[in-house]
């Protein structure tokens, strides 16, 4: 499902040198007995899932699809980007879809804030909030705002069969509130951190609204979590992809750029650097992870990557087929001179950018290059993309020696913020 092509590394990968490192920590990971253990419910969750919450969520969907004209996700960090990156890759960025899906909750910009709720005043929508903790200022802020809303629009009984809650099964101020105001509540498994939350009710519940097919999701998913469970390298393609990522830190790479062809694959990449910025980037270790789309910013960042510092490889996520093509129409003045592609298919053009792109950033440029080749996308390739990463994650962050659970470090600016807001305590 996904093929690692090392072919671009301008050197060749030995991986025989990591075979028995990487057994190790495969151990570590099955037997979960490494630090932050008792964070990796996600690993069997493809076949463990409660399967009764799961038709709770569909038949919830369809009737938010039924009623509504805007769902609003409130939530940030590991509590919307899965299902973000989900509906945009899956519905596109312009999509005519019935039920408009907004992202709030995950930032305290007052003009964005405003923005929303004034375009929600004349609207007829639903609220999922997203929070594990419960706590989360950004979220809590938001919701408070959102649920003041929609219960004068609305007034408060009805709000109550709009809004839907997705928190830990038993703790937390959002299980509380929820609890006390009658709220379909889903449950985020305390042993599943935010980052890898995604086949949750935190990912599932937005991306079943939006009218995507979360049982083939779950489908690849599931085949992900089959294929990853191959404790042999040569046979396990996230753990080679784990190891090319080690080897690059080794070889002294600080950056790792994580590019895609397809604009509507941007929130994947903000996905993709949440899950290994926070589980690496810890004790002074990990690859600072970044993300492009080609070739838009091959008009931007390009002549970084082709002739800059030397401090980055690149990760591409290669999908052999377009889900829809255009072709190039022929121009009988031909004044910007494209009739020698007339005729030709877009996906076609993009696809020789791509290989135009692969061959002047390793050959000219000796900029590293893994290639995740893909054959589509479609709910189930994306399923088994989310699960394929994070189980690469776990690999990578244990052969660094770090937890790829926890997140330590986002605590800081947290303290020294609530310390000037005067919260209690700080
Ligand atoms: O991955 C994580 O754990 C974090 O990014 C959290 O998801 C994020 O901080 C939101 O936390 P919560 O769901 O508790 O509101």
């Amino acid at each position: 499902m996904i093929k690692v092509n090392d072919k671009h590394l301008l050197k060749e990968m030995d991986y025989a040198k990591y075979e028995s490192e990487v057994k190790k920590v495969h151990e570590i990971i099955h037997t979960k007995s490494g630090p932050g253990n008792d964070f990796l419910g996600w690993l069997d969750y493809p076949t463990t899932f409660d399967k009764a919450e799961f038709e709770q969520i569909k038949k919830y969907a369809k009737y938010v699809r039924e009623n509504f004209e805007v769902l609003v996700v409130c939530g940030i960090g590991g509590s919307y980007l899965g299902a973000r990156a989900a509906i945009e890759a899956l519905r596109g960025l312009h999509s005519q879809d019935k039920l408009e899906v907004i992202f709030f909750g995950q930032t305290f910009s007052s003009d964005y804030t405003y923005e929303v709720l004034d375009y929600l005043k004349n609207k007829k929508f639903a609220i999922n909030v997203i929070s594990k903790s419960g706590t989360t200022t950004e979220t809590s802020i938001a919701f408070r705002l959102l649920k003041n809303l929609l219960e004068q629009k609305v007034g408060v009984e009805n709000a109550r069969k709009a809004i839907f809650a997705t928190t830990d099964k038993e703790k937390g101020a959002l299980k509380t509130l929820a609890t006390n105001e009658g709220y379909p509540t889903f449950v985020l498994p305390s042993d599943i951190g935010g980052r890898y939350s995604v086949f949750t009710a935190v990912g599932l519940f937005p991306i079943a609204c939006a009218g995507l097919d979360i049982d083939q999701l779950m489908k690849g998913a599931l085949q992900a979590q089959k294929d990853t469970a191959k404790p042999s390298l040569k046979d396990n393609e996230a753990y080679k992809y784990a190891v090319i990522r080690y080897d690059q830190k080794l070889q002294q790479k600080s950056v790792e750029l994580f590019v895609t062809y397809e604009p509507k694959l941007v929130q994947l990449g903000e996905w993709f650097k949440q899950l290994y910025g926070e589980s690496e980037g810890k004790d002074g270790q990990g690859l600072f992870p970044t993300s492009a789309t080609f070739s838009t910013d091959l008009h931007s960042l390009g002549q970084f990557i082709q002739d800059g510092s030397k401090v980055l490889f690149e990760t591409i996520l290669h999908f052999e087929k377009a889900k829809n093509d255009v072709v190039i129409p022929s121009d009988e003045a031909n004044l910007d001179g494209l009739n020698y592609l007339a005729g030709k298919n877009l996906n076609y053009v993009n696809e020789q950018a791509y290989l135009g792109t692969l061959e002047a950033h390793e050959k000219s440029g000796h900029v590293p290059n893994v290639v995740l080749e893909v054959e589509k996308l479609d709910e189930y390739h994306l399923g088994y993309i989310f699960y394929f990463f994070m189980k690469a994650c776990a690999m990578s962050a244990y052969l660094l020696k770090v937890n790829p659970f926890n997140q330590p470090g986002v605590e800081i600016y947290k303290k020294n913020m609530f310390h000037l807001l005067g919260k209690k305590g700080y």
